[in-house]
């Protein structure tokens, strides 16, 4: 049985050491193992504890869970180890630290979470700050598919010693496949501080069986639940060039619980010609004995459908097919192969066995999704939004795996999807059902914000909601719009503000819309509003930030400095909420 180990909370009357202590006492009496008594009641004064503060910087909550983990270790191996959102501390706070581990991940192209952003700044312009006195250990959370892998670890890790401190162990730099580097470098950090109590018998720390991010549930990442597809209708009109689909999936006979702002975590299939088209060029007709990532037997077809990415080539599949080329230029310039096929047809006269063959190949991993339905309106079932990515590269057609596995190749009322819940804590509707709520979704970024009204509907919410949508036209891409103008209707949307860009000659945006009613948004604020963003963060999320520091500047009098404090004050009391992808 999971025991959940409790912790003293931040407006406890404690100092940060008092707390750091208690934190960890309890986390070394609440674990288990064979330290589970021991190290508390080996120790009969505090003193003998050392002091850890476990920082971290998340988006979708992997870091978080990653440092309650860390904690937990740290608790049974004789530290006082306390947990600490960075959105919650400065530097002040930090130079009076003895030993910190950080836990970050990286987000947009290498910017931080966002409860990470004023923590990194701070450090950038903090020019006078000496940190001589504190030690640290960095690990880094990231995706290799990313040009800026990890950046923000790499960011805190390089700042650190830049204002002095005392590295004790090397940064990590983990990959979506993060389980054995992260406990690597956790095991290795925690012996580096040198408790000195770590008993020799001690292995590295085991994670728990499910994955970060799957609440409660027998269900994981590595342990999905075979959803029945219950319903896949298109959501756009004839003649728009958008497809969006909604999906509803069953619950039933599963223990998965989810709430309003969480993600579904759906474990795809590659397409079926794709494979093909791959087997094809190997010379190979699919029946081949190869071994899946986890290590069992099984024939190359059903790998290459199940197990492994066929998307962006690994480096070690670029090098291993053209040892010529600059390996790590290779797949950052323009001329790189887009994916496995493409170097695959680029080399023709190249034959791997294909045992050796998937060896280079990454794992196939799941994509998330955000929620678009409220449990207590759907109970049972699980509602997403799915945007199928298709396009045209090198005159092939390319097909997102995911999403086109969920748009193409399931039949509702016959077919299972493999999902899980990934809990996404930093993203959900006001405690405070009175509190204004204002969402801004454009595109698929409307599904949590569905999720939310539903959400505030069934358990009669009295705030006022105002929800942004916008899309290219209103003809044929106006998502949701029989159940938006019904919640318009019956009160559950209080004002709904809609930008279709290609509706007229000049392109209008969401944030065209923000501008418009500044006023009124701001009085909104003023009035305790929580503000939410959620769909594309390449541009929209960032015009969308621009515009609120706009808003605030225009109809609050303010100065750009103080609308910067403004929304950083919206940050750090978890008003200003984002969900971008
Ligand atoms: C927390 C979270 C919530 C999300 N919520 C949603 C949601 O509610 N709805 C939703 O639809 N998605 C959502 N996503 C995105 C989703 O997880 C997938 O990334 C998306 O569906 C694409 O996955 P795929 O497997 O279909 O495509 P992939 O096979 O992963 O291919 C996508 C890649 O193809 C490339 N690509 C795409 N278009 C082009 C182009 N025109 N030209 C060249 N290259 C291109 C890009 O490299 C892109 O990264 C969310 C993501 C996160 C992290
Ligand atoms: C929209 C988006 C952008 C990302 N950008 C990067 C990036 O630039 N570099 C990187 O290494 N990882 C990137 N990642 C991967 C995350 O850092 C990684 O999934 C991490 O484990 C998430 O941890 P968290 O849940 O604690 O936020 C990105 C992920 C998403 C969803």
């Amino acid at each position: 049985m999971q025991v959940s180990v409790p912790t003293i909370p931040e407006s406890a009357p404690f100092t940060l050491e008092q707390r750091a202590w208690l934190n960890g006492y309890f986390a070394g009496l609440f674990s288990r193992g064979p330290t589970m008594a021991g190290v508390p009641a080996s120790r009969d004064s505090a003193t003998a504890l050392v002091p850890l503060t476990i920082l971290f910087g998340s988006q979708t909550g992997t870091a978080e869970r990653l440092a309650k983990r860390s904690a937990k270790e740290a608790g049974k191996r004789g530290f006082a180890a306390t947990v600490l959102d960075m959105a919650q501390t400065d530097l002040a706070k930090l130079s009076s630290e003895k030993n910190i581990l950080i836990i970050v991940s990286t987000y947009g192209e290498g910017e931080p979470p966002d409860n990470a952003k004023s923590l990194l700044t701070a450090f950038r312009k903090g020019t006078a700050l000496s940190l001589a006195g504190l030690r640290f250990s960095v690990c880094s959370l990231g995706d290799r598919n990313y040009v800026h892998f990890c950046q923000c670890g790499k960011d805190f890790d390089a700042l650190l010693e830049k204002h002095g401190a005392n590295r004790v162990f090397l940064r990590a730099d983990c990959d979506v496949e993060y389980d054995a580097a992260f406990t690597k470098w956790l095991d290795a950090a925690l012996a580096a501080f040198g408790s000195g109590t770590a008993p020799a018998h001690l292995t590295a720390p085991a994670l728990d069986a499910a994955e970060p991010g799957e609440p409660d549930s027998k269900y994981s990442k590595n342990y999905p639940f075979p959803a029945l597809l219950l319903t896949s209708r298109k959501l756009n009109g004839e003649g728009s060039s958008k497809e969006v689909r909604h999906i509803e999936l069953s619950l039933e006979d599963s223990d998965l619980r989810y709430e309003a702002g969480d993600a579904l975590g759906v474990v795809p299939q590659n397409c079926t010609e794709l494979v093909n088209d791959v087997l094809a060029t190997l010379g190979c007709d699919g029946e081949e004995a190869v071994t899946a990532p986890d290590g069992t037997a099984t024939s190359l077809r059903h790998a290459l459908t199940v197990h492994y990415d066929l998307g962006k080539p690994t480096p070690e599949l670029v090098d291993a097919f053209s040892p010529r080329a600059n390996v790590s230029n290779v797949t950052t310039q323009a001329v790189a192969p887009h994916h496995v096929i493409d170097v695959l047809l680029a080399y023709p006269e190249t034959k791997f066995a294909p045992a050796i063959f998937v060896g280079l190949l990454k794992k196939l991993q799941p994509r998330l999704y955000s929620i678009s339905s409220s449990p207590k309106a759907h109970p049972g079932q699980v509602h997403l939004t799915v945007g199928a990515v298709r396009y045209e590269s090198a005159s092939r057609s390319r097909k997102g795996v995911c999403s086109t596995f969920l748009a193409d190749r399931n039949i509702p009322g016959e077919s299972h999807v493999g999902v899980y819940v990934h809990r996404n804590k930093a993203f959900r509707p006001p405690t405070n059902g009175d509190a204004p709520m204002i969402m801004v979704g454009p595109g698929t970024g409307i599904a949590p914000f569905r999720a939310f009204l539903e959400e505030r509907q069934a358990s009669g919410a009295k705030g006022k909601n105002w929800l942004f949508f916008g899309d290219q036209r209103s003809t044929t891409d106006y998502l949701y719009r029989e159940q938006l103008d019904e919640m318009l209707r019956n009160g559950a949307l209080t004002r709904l503000d809609t930008a279709f860009s290609r509706d007229q000659p000049e392109k209008i945006y969401v944030q065209n819309r923000m501008l418009e009613n500044a006023a009124e948004l701001y009085a909104w604020l003023e009035a305790g509003a929580c503000f939410y963003v959620c769909g594309d963060a390449s541009r929209m999320a960032k015009d969308v930030d621009a515009a609120l520091h706009r808003v605030i500047e225009t109809a609050g009098g303010k100065t750009t400095e103080q609308a910067a404090e403004y929304v950083e004050m919206l940050r750090t009391t978890k008003r200003y909420q984002r969900d971008v992808y």
